[in-house]
């Protein structure tokens, strides 16, 4: 029986008590990014959250019934590390229909979800001590996650056209690596222009650089037609497309996938093998065929009209309880919205009040290395049940009051 446990202490609490383990530089770095770990409890106005309580679960059942009494028999063994071959067609067609890209199956490589596939395209892209060009704000995540595997960050601001690299391309030596959210940045919600699509990818050209391309979330688009992929005008190949079922689906499914250059399928096969052997099988069959028979397009379209309808009432009914308080920038895609606080009210204190009142929202300094010149909070307004609109708002703009009488 373990110490811990015949002292009656649980192992967490003996490792607290215990003197600290040595680690190497990148375990220290984890240990010490005291990242979110993700909840499962979803409050107004979880930001990144789809609507759960709307997913299907009958029909994903049916697919995972079937999968099991047949297929999966068959295929209980090691599987394809870079992904089950139906899905990777099913995923190939997709991204032809949705996001004007057309790749070959082949440059598919299926992942333990996004940020995944940002650890790998770290690791063999790149050195410790490297530069990789990143958006402040940026996701905060993605950035611990570079910082924690010793990667230097070279921060970048976001204009109106989306990072604002221009003035970072000459460093010597240049980054290795780009982290780029052309069709929504997160949390500003900003495109990248054409013109800077075409001349990141020259650069990275000339200078041997590579682009991954974040998509988390481009499913979902109120206004005009899905934007095309940076990949998908990617003459060079510098470009690493990568793609998730973590919102157009569920998070805990982890299943993201690259579409990468042909000239790195090889060495991130490879890497998929000797790391993690492949995603679960199972969930790729049961995936696949939820694909292959149009559910995940029924699905899509359903999520797109129910976020559509939410983002309408989110952003009157927020107008109608501000009373000027707040200012909502009304997205065009995504899952959230920017808001913005009246000036000298703290987001930190406005933030830390409405959790414990039970509204969940993140302020923007979390995802910033430089102060900004505005207070916002981000708010997911994706999960928000009808019903808790309202008093969510209202919880929210009665903490900004109390906070501005104070300043
Ligand atoms: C910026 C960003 N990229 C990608 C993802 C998807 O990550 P994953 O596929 O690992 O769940 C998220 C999740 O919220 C995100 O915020």
């Amino acid at each position: 029986m373990p110490r811990a446990a015949l002292a009656g202490q649980s192992a967490t609490d003996a490792g607290q008590n215990a003197e600290a383990p040595r680690l190497s530089r990148a375990g220290a770095r984890f240990a010490a990014t005291g990242a979110n770990i993700g909840t499962s409890e979803v409050r107004p106005f979880l930001p990144n959250a789809p609507a759960y309580d709307k997913f299907p679960f009958g029909l994903w059942q049916t697919c995972a019934n079937r999968q099991a009494r047949h297929s999966f028999r068959a295929g209980m063994g090691y599987a394809d590390p870079a992904g089950y071959a139906p899905l990777r067609r099913a995923i190939a067609e997709y991204l032809a229909m949705h996001r004007g890209d057309r790749c070959d199956p082949e440059q598919i490589v299926i992942t333990p979800g996004g940020h995944t596939a940002f650890m790998i395209a770290t690791l063999l892209l790149t050195d410790p001590g490297d530069g990789v060009l990143f958006e402040d704000p940026g996701p905060l995540i993605a950035r611990k996650l570079f910082e924690s595997l010793d990667r230097r960050i070279v921060s970048v601001p976001v204009d109106a056209d989306g990072m604002d690299f221009e003035h970072v391309l000459q460093a010597v030596p240049p980054p290795r690596l780009v982290f780029a959210m052309p069709s929504r940045h997160h949390p500003l919600g900003r495109t990248l222009s054409l013109a800077r699509r075409l001349r990141l990818m020259d650069w990275a050209q000339a200078n041997a650089a590579w682009i991954i391309e974040d998509d988390y979330d481009s499913e979902f688009r109120y206004t005009g037609r899905p934007l095309p992929s940076m990949r998908s005008i990617d003459a060079p190949g510098r470009v690493l497309y990568v793609g998730t079922f973590s919102k157009a689906l569920f998070p805990a499914l982890r299943v993201g996938y690259f579409v990468l250059p042909p000239a790195l399928v090889q060495v991130f096969r490879n890497a998929m093998a000797l790391m993690f052997r492949s995603v679960p099988l199972e969930t790729q069959m049961v995936l696949a065929d939820f694909i292959a028979e149009g559910h995940f397009a029924t699905h899509l379209r359903r999520m797109r009209d129910l976020y559509t309808q939410r983002r309408h009432d989110f952003i009157e009914t927020a107008a109608e309880v501000s009373d000027g308080r707040f200012q909502i920038d009304s997205p065009d895609s995504g899952m959230n919205v920017i808001t913005w606080l009246p000036e000298g009210v703290g987001e930190r204190r406005i933030h830390a009040k409405a959790q414990t009142m039970g509204v969940h929202c993140y302020p923007l300094s979390d995802y910033c290395l430089q102060p900004y010149p505005r207070s916002a909070l981000i708010l997911g307004f994706t999960c928000v049940q009808p019903h808790l609109l309202r008093p969510g708002l209202q919880t929210l703009a009665q903490v900004i009051a109390t906070e501005q009488r104070q300043v």
